[in-house]
């Protein structure tokens, strides 16, 4: 395994150069675009590291799988999903046109920002930084990683552009699919996706789901076994984006994306399984991360189809 995962970084070398860091967030543009870094971690505990793996960055809409859980532990699924859909879109993570034109009830799903919002908006606690705080506990423990914490630097810019997304906060505080406080909710929405992590947290993240939300190293259950399954069916079909039918013919493993260039996979009953490679497509996934699975997928015949 640790042959291979550095073969493939070898071979992807030259995939940085293609695409493009994430700037519409301003702090994210100073991301370095060489950096390749990909993990694995077995279901036994083992785990298998190569290229850039230590180099962190912000989860981005990978917390969005964290936030999903928490929700779900929170108030249960049933509530859950009357606030936000199960259904893929063929529009980009931050599009707002169909929440007006179709006049959803709610947005299409947890993945895409309205529905992440929407999620946010639902995590229990006194205050926002009660909140926020579960948010980082809960990361840190199925990461085992006590160190990880909210970059206040991502944060400041996520907040200071984050028009968009506060754009669709309030049209959908417009609609009452939202409640409560809309600069709440983005708070904790901001604050989540500036968590910083290493690929071999996030692949950590992923071992957990694959292993039916059991941690493989100490046998601790962490969400129940139906919470893993909903939210690997939701990361097949809604954690890439509008790319998430192409990734599923070419990988087929569940994942879930984010700008700052890393990518979580969770192969059922096998591994965890974090990339990182700030270079994104137009869709924002990253390029590099989507080959190295890819060729992982492949050598390995990790295709749940
Ligand atoms: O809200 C945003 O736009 C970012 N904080 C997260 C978007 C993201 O990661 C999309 N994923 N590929």
């Amino acid at each position: 395994m640790q042959g291979l995962l550095e073969s493939i970084i070898e071979n992807n070398k030259d995939l940085v150069k293609e695409g493009k860091v994430a700037s519409y967030i301003p702090l994210l543009g100073q991301g370095n675009p060489d950096h390749l870094g990909i993990a694995v971690t077995n279901l036994d505990g083992r785990e298998y590291l190569a290229g850039d793996w230590e180099v962190k960055y912000t989860m981005q809409s990978i917390s969005k799988v964290i936030s999903l859980m928490l929700a779900i532990m929170d108030k249960g699924s049933r509530n859950v999903f009357s606030k936000v859909g199960m259904e893929p879109t063929g529009d980009g993570f931050n599009s707002i046109v169909n929440l007006e034109v179709k006049k959803l009830s709610k947005p299409y799903n947890p993945m895409i920002n309205a529905g992440a919002i929407v999620i946010s908006s639902l995590i229990e606690g006194a205050t926002v930084e009660e909140r926020i705080k579960r948010i980082v506990t809960f990361a840190q423990k199925i990461t085992d990683n006590k160190s990880i914490r909210v970059n206040e630097e991502v944060y400041q810019s996520e907040q200071e552009t984050g028009d968009r997304n506060r754009a669709l906060a309030y049209f959908m505080k417009s609609n009452n699919i939202l409640t409560g406080s809309v600069e709440e909710s983005l708070e904790v929405y901001f604050k989540q996706c500036s968590i910083e992590v290493n690929s071999r947290d996030i692949s950590r993240i992923g071992a957990m789901l694959a292993n039916d939300g059991i941690l493989p190293w100490t046998g601790e259950r962490i969400i129940s076994r139906e919470t893993a399954r909903i939210v690997k069916t939701i990361m097949v079909t809604c954690g890439m984006y509008d790319e998430s039918g192409e990734f599923a013919v070419h990988i087929g493993i569940p994942a879930k994306s984010g700008v700052g260039g890393g990518i979580m996979a969770a192969v059922p009953r096998r591994m965890g399984i974090g990339v990182f490679g700030p270079s994104l497509d137009e869709k924002g996934n990253s390029i590099a991360g989507i080959k190295m699975l890819q060729e992982l997928s492949k050598e390995l015949d990790l295709s749940i189809f």
